[in-house]
């Protein structure tokens, strides 16, 4: 198969959910269809359970176990399919952030009854300033739920969606009977009582036609004409073109756990979804039929087990191929690398691969050469944007509780931090360094990491701050940008990168210092040119 051809058959994305929505349900039936795997369950649940949150090792088990479904790719209708983890808890949001730089498309879950949750929103916030083209799946369609228009009004409203419903339910949890495909113009009947099969396919192109109330009754029949009525009326035809662009978002109904309405949101993502799209490095735009390799670090995970400290660093093939054995250049550190055992990964499972085409993730062994953000070429100096750091949500002093261990110590915590479990802040006046994470248990990680992994001890002060902002002033040497530092020397620190950042106590004194200094302009994430 040519080069080109390889690139063409190739769709990575991610299933972005609000933990329960049903995530890896609906993985695990994508999965099954591509006949990566043979039966129900056999996705290992990565998800953190909620009563496990002050379990961190429980967590971290967990997190060990999402190096399995950190990538799970398949092929179906002779498409290579790369769907990459996005952990749903808010605790790993960043991690998902950084995921969502590696993928061309994703699709969102969203459960019937709860409409949509919190996480939902700030991931889809994201994808949508990414331009990433989206799909909705409403699922758990099983269950009593929302109203269908609803729920396509609170999607628009409250993701800020432009939506064209591809799929209609005909009736809904007890009453539900099956859907009307509008993409493919066919309904999908549910069998029997217990409603765990699909019972036919029936193609349907005239709702009109007097057969429709055979198949699904006289009321049934009139309602989902009357909807499709409204449906045309309300909302645009579907136009991938938009889609493309993230301007329209089709949504799809169902039930992943009874593997309702899955086959045809996987068979519509085949046709419409994007194959590898060029990605903007800081020097240029890069296009995935260049035929030298480049590739950018989007996760790295460490080996839980201290006697094997090798860590995983995930790589999306941007361009050319990911060759095994062949000289790449690191470009951050200037040096030349080359990779004896690369794992490509296939369902559930990973495996050395020699070759890896634009839009594949690449597993590398890595002894501490890689921090998240890096990028590996031919040659070429290229440095990809678009892995920006965001605010933390917590944020504490960090103390060395060891004075003999502070060489093990910096070193721990740089690691650390390269892998991206936290963000690292050295305060201007004093020098001392405040860690700031997403959720509360990283800290509890961090110490024990610290300890079992570096043998350095840590102990934490408290540090209120509500928001941490990256700075940028319009002229550095303005007397504004000059008397804010000096007013606000007390609160100011530099990120990993030397970037400068106002760590604000409170929203009030986040907004007074807008409003006072105009002309510096405070960002909540690292990359904001
Ligand atoms: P997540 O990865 O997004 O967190 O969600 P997950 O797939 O684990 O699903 C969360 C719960 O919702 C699971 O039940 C799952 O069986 C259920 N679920 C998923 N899809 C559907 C659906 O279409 N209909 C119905 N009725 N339920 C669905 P659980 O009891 O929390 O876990 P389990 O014991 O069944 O694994």
């Amino acid at each position: 198969m040519s080069f080109k051809n390889q690139i063409q058959r190739r769709r990575t994305f991610g299933i972005i959910a609000h933990p329960d929505a049903g995530k890896t349900t609906l993985t695990e039936k994508l999965l099954l269809f591509g006949g990566a795997i043979q039966e129900a369950g056999a996705v290992k649940n990565n998800k953190v359970k909620k009563s496990a949150t002050s379990d961190f090792m429980e967590i971290e088990k967990q997190r060990g176990i999402s190096v399995a479904t950190s990538v799970l790719a398949f092929l179906y209708r002779d498409r290579k399919i790369n769907i990459l983890d996005t952990p749903g808890h808010k605790d790993f949001a960043e991690d998902t952030f950084r995921t969502l730089t590696a993928v061309d498309s994703v699709i969102v879950v969203v459960d019937v009854a709860k409409g949509v949750e919190e996480q939902t929103e700030k991931l889809v916030e994201v994808c949508r300033m990414r331009k990433i083209p989206m799909i909705v799946f409403i699922n758990k369609m099983d269950r009593e739920g929302k109203d269908a228009f609803d729920l396509l009004d609170e999607v628009e409203q409250k993701l800020g969606l432009n939506v064209t419903p591809l799929s209609f339910p005909i009736g809904m949890g007890y009453d539900f009977k099956g859907i009307y495909n509008i993409y493919e113009k066919n309904i999908n009947l549910f069998s029997g009582d217990n409603k765990k099969n699909i019972e036919e396919t029936i193609a349907f192109d005239d709702i009109e036609n007097p057969g429709l109330e055979k198949i699904i009754g006289a009321k049934a029949a009139n309602e989902l004409r009357d909807n499709l009525e409204l449906v045309n009326g309300v909302y645009p035809d579907f136009d991938k073109e938009l889609y493309l662009k993230a301007e329209q978002q089709p949504v799809f109904f169902g039930s992943a756990l009874n593997n309702f309405g899955v086959r045809e949101l996987l068979d519509c993502f085949i046709d419409i979804a994007p194959q590898p799209q060029p990605k903007m490095a800081e020097e240029r735009l890069v296009r995935p039929e260049e035929t030298e390799l480049s590739g950018f670090v989007f996760k790295i995970h460490a080996n839980m087990d201290p006697k094997h400290r090798d860590r995983l660093a995930f790589i999306k093939v941007v361009s050319g191929t990911f060759e095994r054995n062949k000289l790449y250049l690191h470009v951050r550190q200037g040096k030349k690398l080359k990779f004896s055992s690369p794992n490509a990964f296939f369902a559930e499972k990973k495996e050395i691969v020699d070759i890896s085409y634009p839009g594949d993730i690449v597993g590398l062994h890595d002894t501490g050469n890689f921090k998240i953000g890096d990028t590996l070429t031919e040659g070429e100096i290229l440095h990809y944007k678009g892995i920006p750091s965001f605010s933390p949500e917590h944020f504490r002093y960090i103390n060395n509780a060891d004075p003999l261990k502070s060489k093990q110590l910096n070193k721990g915590v740089d690691q650390l931090m390269d892998e991206g479990v936290a963000q690292l802040f050295t305060l201007e006046m004093n020098n001392r360094k405040v860690i700031g994470t997403v959720g509360a248990l990283q800290f509890e990680v961090i110490q024990y990491r610290l300890e079992h992994e570096y043998g350095a001890k840590c102990s934490y002060e408290n540090f209120p701050v509500y928001k941490a902002c990256w700075v940028e002033a319009k002229d550095s040497k303005s007397e504004e940008f000059k008397e804010f530092k000096r007013v606000k020397q007390k609160f100011l620190a530099k990120d990993k990168r030397n970037q400068l950042v106002f760590l604000a106590d409170s929203q009030f004194s986040l907004q007074m210092t807008q409003q006072k200094y105009p002309n510096v302009k405070l960002h909540f994430t690292s990359e904001f040119n």
